[in-house]
């Protein structure tokens, strides 16, 4: 999801895109998990920096897949924190707000502790404990509730666009009301990412849109932007029981861009309404 904005942040020629799976001549065959090829690659390409995004990101299927989960997040990132340590090139690694244990009130900052809860947190959570203990030109991004996709957008706001879509004129939707966190457009996330990474400040980033909500909250905000005159039903996440608990915040806020006057982040708000319009003229 994320990766399909690197086109709009970078120009082709800046870009050496790869992935596990891949269907485009574009896009170079590239699996983290095997020390080798991810050694080669990097060797071979020698980029100025690794954008990682790749991740095993469906958090139920880690819960009930830990060594897979780790296999992806942590070996993956290992190995790929050992390749750009050898051939002294700069490594993005982005994570997740999901990090942290959901208790506190306000958002979080860098300067908090996490403490994950479910097994993708901890995943996460230790892909950037080994990158960071292995090379020190490294930044770590951690990004909030992350939406895009346009057409291929399978996600939380992709399913209630839709809905809003399918049960016009009068939707009857349900949302849960008892997590929050911040969401973050994903093309926002690798601007500005973009705007770090060439500031040379190494370290541990927050990195999302302003703002927090809950999954309630964005549900309303999109039907207002399409809209549509829907019924949203706040709930509590024991009508959507999953395998794998989720905190009660991962509300971040974007502390050390602040300090260094880097911040770019629009509102959520804003950034919803510029995709949600790409989203429609694409169904259009
Ligand atoms: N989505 C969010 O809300 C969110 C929030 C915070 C942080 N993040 C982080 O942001 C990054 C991008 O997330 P996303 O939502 O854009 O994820 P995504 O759409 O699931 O993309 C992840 C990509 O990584 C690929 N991949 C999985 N295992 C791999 C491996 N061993 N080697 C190479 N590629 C592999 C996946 O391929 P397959 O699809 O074929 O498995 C997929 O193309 C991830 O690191 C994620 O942890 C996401």
């Amino acid at each position: 999801m994320t990766g399909r904005y690197l086109t709009d942040v970078y120009r082709p020629e800046e870009l050496y895109l790869t992935d596990i799976e891949t269907m485009k001549p574009n896009i170079h065959h590239l699996d983290i998990r095997d020390k080798n090829q991810v050694m080669d690659v990097i060797g071979t390409v020698k980029p100025k920096l690794v954008i990682h995004l790749a991740a095993e990101t469906n958090v139920d299927l880690c819960e009930q897949r830990p060594d897979h989960a780790y296999k992806s997040n942590f070996v993956g990132s290992m190995n790929l924190a050992l390749a750009c340590a050898k051939h002294n090139v700069d490594l993005a690694y982005v994570s997740t707000a999901g990090v942290f244990g959901g208790d506190q009130e306000e958002p979080y900052t860098e300067f908090d502790d996490p403490r994950p809860i479910n097994v993708y947190a901890k995943s996460k959570l230790e892909g950037e404990k080994i990158i960071r203990s292995l090379m020190p030109n490294c930044y770590v991004a951690r990004a909030g509730w992350m939406f895009g996709g346009s057409r291929q957008d399978k996600k939380f706001v992709g399913k209630i666009a839709q809905q809003c879509l399918d049960q016009a004129p009068r939707p009857h939707l349900k949302a849960v009301s008892d997590k929050k966190g911040s969401p973050t457009f994903a093309r926002d996330f690798l601007a500005q990412l973009r705007v770090l990474t060439e500031s040379g400040n190494y370290g541990l980033y927050h990195l999302v849109n302003g703002g927090e909500s809950t999954r309630h909250g964005v549900a309303v905000e999109v039907a207002r932007i399409l809209q549509v005159d829907a019924h949203v039903e706040a709930v509590g996440s024991d009508v959507f029981p999953l395998p794998a608990t989720r905190p009660n915040s991962e509300s971040a806020r974007n502390y050390k861009l602040e300090l260094l006057g880097l911040n770019r982040m629009r509102s959520w708000q804003e950034a919803l309404q510029e995709y949600l319009q790409g989203w429609q003229a694409e169904k259009a």
